[in-house]
């Protein structure tokens, strides 16, 4: 076993002990709950190739997509006890164990991409990631899919419209709040239960970007978008810690560069997959598709206010202070 310690088990450091010859070959299972047509799926399958590449076959990212092996409810712990080396969790399932995530969930928080990115390679991203290590987790990276809109079977336009209607979440106190507080309820659930929950109408609505609606086929089962932009959806890309630190170092620089250029990558398609579905999900789907005008806009953000209070005292003042930076 070159470069690794012996007294380790290999078991736990996720190499494919049955190999012959091919003994200190490292595999990192990778999971996670979308469809491989999506900015993350993509980001993912363009990280495997890379490492592949850049340690010339030892390292081997094995992909599981669309929550084949694990939900986005079950993948935190199956990372934790290193049953899985690699997830890329929406920030709201990270919310849901720590309060401090729900920073990125405030309704409106970003204007746009740029507020975005400015979020994630500045301290916010920072501290954020801080809060990873207790729980042996260690953050590599944030990656983008895009802003948030609202489906249901009833139109949507005001704040009112919400009043009595059944929302599928990610399980997050924060997205419960932000339905809450417009009048509606909110349902936890897995991101692969979403289009069945629709068809049979135990929900009347959920949230999503436009590439997890069209990808899914969301709108097949849904007759109205509110294209209000409302949230934002990104992820952070997380290594079990334990398994990260005993990484030969020159390991930890292939998945770095590697992760370095999928990041990238991850930037660059975010905004024009989104872009293309977008043209797609309009020709292909009969949904009645509404764009919330500047002025209905403002109303949504007014009325969803009370959540940033009730919030606030969780997420602390430092990252509050932080977000309050990025507006001005
Ligand atoms: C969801 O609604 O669960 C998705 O946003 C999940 C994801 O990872 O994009």
């Amino acid at each position: 076993i070159i470069g690794f310690r012996s007294d380790l088990p290999f078991a736990s450091l996720g190499y494919d002990e049955e190999q012959e010859g091919l003994s200190e070959r490292i595999i990192i299972k990778f999971s996670h709950v979308v469809a491989e047509n999506t900015p993350k799926g993509l980001a993912v399958d363009r990280f495997s190739q890379l490492v592949k590449e850049k340690s010339n076959g030892r390292v081997e990212v094995q992909v599981f997509p669309n929550g084949i092996l694990h939900s986005d409810q079950t993948e935190m712990d199956a990372l934790r006890r290193g049953d899985i080396q690699m997830i890329a969790p929406a920030f709201s399932n990270l919310a849901n164990r720590i309060p401090a995530w729900s920073v990125l969930d405030l309704p409106y928080v970003f204007r746009d991409q740029q507020d975005v990115e400015q979020a994630f390679h500045g301290k916010i991203g920072g501290m954020l990631f801080e809060t990873l290590e207790p729980l042996n987790m260690k953050g590599l990276a944030f990656w983008s899919n895009g802003f948030k809109q609202m489906t249901s079977n009833k139109p949507i336009r005001t704040p009112q419209d919400f009043a009595g209607q059944r929302f599928r979440i990610i399980q997050s106190p924060v997205l419960e709040a932000q339905f809450r507080t417009l009048g509606a309820t909110a349902q936890g659930a897995p991101f692969n239960d979403v289009y069945r929950k629709l068809a049979n109408n135990e929900v009347d609505g959920q949230e999503n970007t436009i590439s997890n609606i069209y990808s899914k086929r969301l709108y097949q089962v849904q007759k109205y978008m509110t294209v209000s932009n409302h949230g934002y959806l990104g992820y952070a890309v997380i290594i079990n810690k334990s398994f990260w630190e005993k990484l030969p170092p020159d390991v930890q620089r292939v998945l770095t560069e590697a992760l370095e250029e999928a990041t990238a990558y991850s930037d660059q398609i975010a905004v024009s997959m989104n872009e293309q579905q977008w043209k797609q999900l309009t020709k292909e789907s009969s949904m009645e598709i509404h764009v919330l005008t500047p002025q209905e806009q403002a109303v949504w953000r007014e009325a969803l206010q009370p959540v940033y209070k009730s919030f606030a005292p969780m997420i602390g003042s430092a990252l509050m202070d932080e977000i309050s930076k990025l507006h001005r």
